[in-house]
C-alpha cells in the first residue's frame, strides 16, 4: 500500500531504479509525477540537467516538499496541488513530454498522520481523506446503507465477512456514532474465533480509503487523461500497490496493445487500433533486497507502456469497470 517507507527521516521510493532505467532513454525533456508525495521520484530526474518535471498532490500538506525543490530547480520544477484526472488542466507545451508516473497509495507520513485517519491505529473520528474530497468516511460509515457498505467492503476491500461487518455497523450506530476505534472492535468482534494472516481490519480500510478518495475513477480518468497529454514516443508508467488498482492497469495498457488483445470478442476494427507498445507483459516486482530493506514494497507492481497512436475513445476500458464505478457512485447518497 505504501509506496514511500519512514526509517528515522529517510524516505525509500519504490522501485526507483527501475523506474529511472525505463525513462532515461527519454531524457532531456519533460516528466509529469502525478504522484509527487515527498518529491523522490521527481528528484532523481531532476538530477539530469536536460529534465524538466511538473509534479501533482492532491495532498496539500506536500506542497511543502515542493517549495524546496522549486527553490533548487527553479523554472526546472513546477507544482500543482490538483488530483491527477484533472492533468488536462495543466497548461503545458505537451510536445515536450516525455514520460508521465504514477506511484500510487500513500506516503508512510500519510498512513502515520493522525489528522488522516488512514490507519486502523488511528484514534477518534474517522476521516481517511488524502485531500480534495467531498466526503470522509465517519459520513459512508455512519450514514449509507448496510447493503451499500457491503458492496463496498467486497468489491474494493475484496473482504469476505462483509455481510456480518455491514450488520453489526449498522446496529452499533443506532446506540451511537462509530469512530476509528469502535470500527477496529466491531471488525474484529465479527472475526471471532478466526486467525488472519493479515490484521482483520486491513480491508476494511483498504475499501473505505479507495471509496472516500474515489481512487477507482481517479486511476481510469487519471489513466486516460494521461494518455491524451502524452504526445507520441512517450511512456505512461505506473506503480500499484494492490490487486484492483493492478487490475486496471493492466486491462488499460494489454488491451490497447501491441502484443495481445484480452478481448477476443471485440470486433475487428476497434482491435486494430492499437495504441501501446509493450516491452513486458508481466509486470516488474521489487527485488528481494528492495523487500529486505523494506517490507511494504512487496505488493508493488510496476507496469509501463509506450504510446505509439492517438485514440478517439475509451469506452471499452470505461466499460470494463463500470461495476466498480458503479459502487463508487453510492457516494452520491451521501
Ligand atoms: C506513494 S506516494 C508517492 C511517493 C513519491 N513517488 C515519492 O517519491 O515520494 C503517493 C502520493 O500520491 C498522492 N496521490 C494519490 N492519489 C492521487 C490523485 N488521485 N491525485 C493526485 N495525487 C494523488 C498521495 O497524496 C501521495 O502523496
Amino acid at each position: 500500500m505504501n509506496a514511500t517507507v519512514k526509517t528515522g527521516k529517510k524516505h525509500f521510493p519504490v522501485m526507483l531504479n527501475e523506474l529511472i532505467s525505463i525513462i532515461s532513454p527519454l531524457y532531456s525533456g519533460t516528466f509529469i509525477d502525478c504522484t509527487f508525495g515527498q518529491g523522490q521520484y521527481s528528484r532523481a530526474i531532476l538530477k539530469h540537467q536536460g529534465n524538466k518535471v511538473i509534479a501533482i498532490d492532491r495532498d496539500k500538506k506536500t506542497a511543502f516538499n515542493a517549495e524546496n525543490l522549486k527553490e533548487k530547480y527553479k523554472d526546472r520544477f513546477y507544482f500543482k496541488n490538483i488530483k491527477f484526472r484533472e492533468i488536462n488542466k495543466i497548461n503545458i507545451d505537451n510536445k515536450d513530454i516525455k514520460g508521465i508516473i504514477f506511484d500510487l497509495g500513500y506516503s508512510t507520513n500519510q498512513i502515520q498522520d493522525p489528522e488522516k485517519g488512514l490507519s486502523f491505529n488511528s484514534r477518534g473520528k474517522l476521516n481517511m481523506q488524502m485531500g480534495l474530497n467531498n466526503f470522509s468516511a465517519h459520513q459512508v460509515i455512519n450514514y449509507l446503507d448496510q447493503k451499500d457498505l457491503e458492496k463496498i467492503f467486497k468489491y474494493f476491500g475484496e473482504e469476505k465477512y462483509s455481510k456480518i461487518i455491514s450488520k453489526k455497523i449498522c446496529e452499533t450506530r443506532n446506540k451511537k456514532k462509530i469512530n476509528t476505534e469502535d470500527l477496529v472492535n466491531l471488525i474484529n468482534k465479527s472475526k471471532l474465533n478466526k486467525n488472519f494472516k493479515i490484521h482483520k481490519s486491513t480491508k476494511i480500510f483498504q475499501a473505505l480509503r479507495i471509496f472516500v478518495n474515489k481512487e477507482i475513477s481517479e486511476l481510469i480518468y487519471g489513466l486516460i487523461n494521461a494518455f491524451n497529454t502524452l504526445p507520441v514516443g512517450g511512456v505512461i508508467t505506473v506503480v500499484s500497490f494492490h490487486s484492483i488498482e493492478d487490475k486496471i492497469v493492466k486491462f488499460f495498457f494489454k488491451n490497447y496493445s501491441q502484443s495481445k488483445n484480452l478481448s477476443r470478442y471485440l470486433p475487428e476494427k476497434i482491435k486494430e487500433k492499437k495504441l501501446f507498445k509493450l516491452k513486458n507483459n508481466k509486470p516488474i516486482f521489487p527485488s528481494e533486497e528492495e523487500i529486505k530493506n523494506n517490507p511494504p514494497s512487496r505488493s508493488a507492481k510496476l507496469r509501463y507502456a509506450t504510446k505509439i497512436n492517438d485514440s478517439e475513445n475509451f469506452d471499452i476500458f470505461i466499460q470494463q469497470f463500470k461495476y466498480l464505478l458503479d459502487i463508487e457512485n453510492l457516494s452520491k447518497k451521501i
